[in-house]
């Protein structure tokens, strides 16, 4: 990641860990961190509490999915969830890994070939001074194309209908080709939320164009 670049992500922190959590952050998250000499397949970014990379863990059970989010209380939540009581991975979550930071510094510094990229309901900064918060930026998405696999896909989903709008702008900036799919509606937390205030969710298919 640049020096200078700007941050696309509200809080680190929310409020404080149980002490069970803290155990999980402190003692499970290192052995979790994606490993550059495994298949790595499958990449979900901004995850929120995890658990639409769970119903990836459990649909390609035979992949390696990585979930990144910097928000420290969503990757415990995300940990919680994949361990048993006594705090070791359930055998059905055995493929998950986690990077628990800005995705940036993850794709910047090693060269990923995953199968699927997606991304539900990023931040959609509306306000126009906040607009260069907005992670899916034509930079963004060129960096993802690089870490597309042959046939690779990124599958993004906004509620936030200017934002839809404002990411299709930014694919025409880039060697990527959109595919406009229908795909049913996936629920996530922020999904139910509907902040925007919209019917539904819109959703965006794309994909290398050689
Ligand atoms: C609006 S929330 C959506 C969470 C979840 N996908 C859902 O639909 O419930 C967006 C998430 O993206 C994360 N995020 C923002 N910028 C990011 C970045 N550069 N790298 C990884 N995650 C990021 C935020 O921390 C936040 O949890």
């Amino acid at each position: 990641m640049k020096n200078q670049e700007i941050r696309t992500f509200g809080r680190r922190h929310g409020k404080k860990l149980s002490e069970r959590k803290s155990f999980l952050v402190e003692k499970v998250l290192p052995g979790l961190i994606p490993n550059e000499s495994e298949s790595n397949d499958i990449l979900e970014i901004g995850f929120g509490a995890g658990e639409h990379v769970r119903e990836l863990a459990h649909e390609f059970s035979n992949k390696i999915i990585i979930g990144a989010e910097p928000f420290v209380n969503g990757v415990a939540a995300l940990l919680s969830a994949i361990c048993d009581e006594k705090n070791q991975i359930k055998s059905e979550y055995k493929n998950i890994r986690i990077w628990p930071d800005d995705v940036r510094l993850m794709l910047n510094n090693t060269k990923f070939k995953f199968s699927e990229i997606w991304i539900l309901h990023p931040d959609p900064w509306p306000k126009a001074r906040h607009e260069k918060r907005r992670l899916l930026n034509s930079d963004f998405l060129n960096l993802l194309a690089n870490n597309l696999a042959d046939n690779g896909k990124i599958i993004i989903g906004t509620d936030h209908w200017g934002y839809y709008d404002w990411i299709c702008e930014q694919v025409s900036k880039t060697n990527l080709l959109q595919n406009d799919s229908e795909i049913e509606i996936i629920k996530t937390r922020y999904q139910e939320k509907n902040m925007a205030q919209t019917s539904e969710p819109k959703y965006l298919i794309l994909t290398n164009k050689n």
